[in-house]
């Protein structure tokens, strides 16, 4: 028996060992590389094939073939089962318990002063009030001149305005002013003029929405804030008819026993005006820092609408009368939770904004 014969069994015999040693499936292709690649070991032995006798060298090529078939094919089911292995550990190592507890989904929930604003509606709702709603960029003519305000008014230092940029004036490195009046609204009062276009008396409506004033921002003041401003037109209503209502609104929303009072109070779109508070509802009356040690917090402005006011909005003064009433809703939400810093409201910190979850 030659010497190739003998090494051919030898790589024979030992390939499927070597293979189950193997334990990866790179292990296993860098030994297809040994045994069976171009400067392998079958080929090393392949080329003593040239000095062997000639009628024995069919037989041996044969052998060669044969010995490759089989490696070949040890080295498949190798790689193979070594993939299903790796298969069945990822699996294992992926798979869900179907029978154990789901995992708690963390569920949002409103914002407190949207809660607030909610309980609102649903308040005035029962008093026959429905939602209107307008833009939050305004024109000047809306914002103020509408409203009774003419350009030259001093009150309309009482809103300090951020006016809409004049396209290009920006990138020109001079910004002015829009020349079409274009401001973002200082408050939601333009809403009455736009209800009373758009809705026939009796009118009761409430007009939530986001306002924007040019503040320092402090504890107690914004740049961006919400109102919710009220109107109702009709003939014979009266301030006692305002003053009944808001004394309903105060107890429904902070209960039975809260005590309340109104001020004389300066708007140039209402006449009379007012302001309206209500007892401290952090010291209960006796002051403290929260109402400047007034005992008193005032929650709204209001009045009876101004007769100009209500000629803008197509209505004869003669014929109809209006009170309207405007809120502040961060304000009250601040005085209804305690909360010390109008700021927080807009942090968009989860810490502080989870512990409202009751309006969910
Ligand atoms: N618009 C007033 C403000 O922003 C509030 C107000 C509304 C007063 C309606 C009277 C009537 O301060």
């Amino acid at each position: 028996m030659s010497d190739l014969r003998a090494e051919l069994s030898a790589l024979r015999g030992t390939a499927r060992d070597r293979l189950n040693s193997a334990e990866t499936p790179d292990a296993v292709d860098s030994l297809r590389h040994e045994l069976l690649g171009r400067s392998g070991q079958l080929t090393g032995l392949l080329k003593g094939l040239a000095s062997v006798a000639p009628e024995e060298r069919p037989a041996l090529g044969q052998l060669a073939n044969e010995v490759r078939t089989e490696v070949e094919a040890a080295i498949g089911q190798r790689m193979t089962s070594l993939r299903e292995a790796d298969l069945e550990t990822r699996l294992a190592s992926e798979a869900i318990d179907m029978s154990g507890p789901g995992r708690p989904v963390a569920i949002g929930h409103l914002h407190p002063v949207q809660t607030l604003m909610r309980d609102v509606r649903e308040i005035f709702h029962a008093f026959g009030f429905e939602v209107f709603e307008g833009p939050e960029i305004e024109t000047e003519e809306y914002n103020f001149e509408l409203l009774n305000i003419p350009p030259d008014h001093p009150a309309r230092d009482l809103w300090d305005t951020l006016f809409v940029a004049e396209p290009g004036s920006v990138e020109a490195g001079d910004p002015k002013p829009a020349t079409d009046g274009t401001i973002l609204r200082t408050h939601t009062s333009p809403v009455q003029i736009r209800a009373m276009h758009a809705l026939d008396a009796p009118i009761r409506v409430l007009m939530p929405g986001r306002c924007f004033r040019y503040e320092a921002v402090d504890a107690s003041h914004a740049f961006e804030f919400f109102q919710v401003e009220g109107l109702v037109v009709d003939r014979d209503t009266s301030l006692a008819d305002l003053k009944g209502l808001l004394e309903e609104i105060a107890r429904a929303l902070y209960g039975r026993d809260v005590r309340t009072r109104f001020r004389p109070g300066y708007y140039p779109f209402t006449e009379p005006s007012v302001a309206f508070d209500v007892g401290c509802l952090v010291c209960g009356g006796s002051g403290c820092p929260a109402c400047k040690r007034s005992g008193w917090m005032t929650i709204l402005g209001a009045g009876m609408v101004h007769p100009t006011v209500l000629r803008n909005g197509g209505y004869d003064p003669a014929e109809y009368q209006g009170y309207a009433f405007g809120m502040g809703p961060d304000r009250m939400t601040m005085l209804r939770h305690g909360i010390g810093d109008i700021r927080l409201f807009f942090s968009a910190d989860a810490r502080f904004v989870s512990q409202f979850a009751e309006g969910r």
